[in-house]
């Protein structure tokens, strides 16, 4: 089977690489209402995304002539300032175009969006480095249209090529620029529309297009990432929001935590947490936690890094090296070495460290709801979990991401992501 059966591939932004409405109906609002125009309905501003807005201005939501230009102006400075930033690149998405660029498919962008606008949308997601062409409209009133952006977008020569889109404008570009047009089921357009403006082939998710695309190519593998810090450093809740991040950022995402992640670590993480079993001797717990995480290594963690999902763990080995090596005194090595069946070669690839003092932590935690059985141990125990945790850092300083914990929410989430970002996305380290 040949991997790649298109070697050129133009794709359009919105509704069919992001999920753009939020954003665009979001600056719309803002700037009609700074006009002092009225506030479109709901139903029509799912309607804006895919033709060019100057357009819709006039015909769909009736802004007078005079005022199109204003509200485009206003709308373009709401956009750059917050509108983007509420963008989410569809799911698998970025696989599939490191998967084509990989195997030397030509990519490109045809958008009626301005061509500067949609180069710093890239930007903002990192994904410029995917795009051989970007081809854009202009500010200007003059539009060149689909077709011709299209041909923009791709190469000079090519053998066989297609235009993926989510609206009839796309479909009927392809068309017109002689391609076959791939109508992104997904997207903002009906599977009827698609069809009826000359779609080549419909699909219905990323996954499908995927198959299309490249139907013999492997899946690269995805990448394993555990957050872990001390009890009391708000890791759950910046866990909720890193994923929510990483998958407006079009990371696959599979969230899941230790003890636990799976049924039979989820029954063995009740046995540990109860209170009831307030006499479990500390080697009878490290015991438990490595048969748990054996488990969700095999069952869940391993197979899903597999399939090029990221796996983002609440808690993993660093956490039995700190709490049962360091906090119970089993020795920080004897725990590694116990762990060693149950761990193999899937060490996550970075560990993101919330970082807060043990004081600062129990202040928290004394806060917070009803603690279970090892929240209630002794504050010299978490004093030694924290030591066992910096030395773990020490001595692993490639893998660790260590943030600073004792912020505001807002403030450990911002710089958890560019954290975690540094490392996924290397040429983005430099950016805010
Ligand atoms: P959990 O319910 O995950 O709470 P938190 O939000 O603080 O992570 O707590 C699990 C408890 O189990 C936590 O106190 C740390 C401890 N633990 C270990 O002692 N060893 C381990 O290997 C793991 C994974 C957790």
């Amino acid at each position: 089977m040949n991997a790649f059966p298109y070697d050129a591939v133009a794709f359009d932004l919105d509704g069919t690489l992001f999920d753009a409405e939020e954003g665009i109906a979001s600056s719309v609002c803002r700037a009609m209402e700074s006009l002092g125009l009225p506030v479109p309905p709901e139903a029509d501003l799912r309607e804006l995304v895919g033709p060019p807005l100057r357009d819709s201005l006039r015909t769909l939501l009736k802004v007078p002539q005079e005022m199109v230009e204003p509200v485009m102006t206003a709308y373009h400075d709401v956009f750059r300032a917050e509108g983007m930033r509420r963008y989410a690149v569809y799911p698998h998405l970025r696989t599939v175009l490191r998967m084509l660029k990989d195997g030397g498919v030509h990519v490109g962008l045809a958008t009626s969006k301005p061509r500067k606008m949609a180069e710093a949308i890239l930007r903002l997601f990192a994904l410029e480095d995917y795009f051989d062409r970007v081809a854009g409209e202009g500010m200007e009133e003059k539009q060149l249209g689909k077709a011709e952006l299209i041909r923009r977008a791709l190469p000079e020569r090519y053998e066989r090529a297609a235009m993926v889109g989510d609206r009839r404008f796309d479909m009927a570009g392809a068309r017109e620029a002689g391609v076959d047009g791939i109508g992104a089921g997904w997207g903002c357009g009906t599977e009827e529309e698609l069809v009826t403006a000359g779609a080549t082939v419909v699909v219905p998710d990323t996954e499908a297009l995927r198959a299309l695309l490249c139907p013999g190519a492997q899946v690269p593998r995805g990448f394993f990432l555990s957050v872990e810090g001390p009890d009391g450093s708000g890791k759950t809740t910046q866990v909720d929001l890193l994923e929510k991040s990483l998958r407006q950022y079009g990371y696959s995402v599979l969230r899941t935590r230790e003890p636990g992640g799976c049924p039979i670590s989820e029954d063995i993480r009740r046995i540990i947490l109860d209170t009831a079993n307030a006499d479990m001797c500390p080697e009878c717990e490290a015991l438990l936690y490595a048969a748990s995480r054996a488990q969700h290594v095999a069952q869940v963690i391993r197979p899903a890094v597999e399939r090029g999902m990221l796996v983002l763990c609440d808690r993993f080995v660093d956490s039995s090296v700190a709490y049962q090596g360091g906090g119970r005194g089993l020795g920080t090595e004897v725990v590694r070495q116990l762990n060693a069946p149950a761990v193999g070669d899937m060490m996550p690839d970075a560990t993101l460290y919330l970082s807060i003092d043990h004081a600062a932590a129990l202040r928290r935690r004394l806060r917070a709801s009803e603690p279970d059985r090892l929240e209630l141990e002794a504050d010299d125990f978490h004093e030694r979990v924290q030591h066992a945790y910096e030395k773990q850092i020490r001595d692993n300083r490639r893998r660790f991401l260590t943030v600073n914990a004792d912020q505001s929410v807002d403030a450990v989430a911002h710089d958890a992501l560019k954290a975690v970002l540094s490392r996924l996305l290397p040429q983005l380290k430099d950016k805010d």
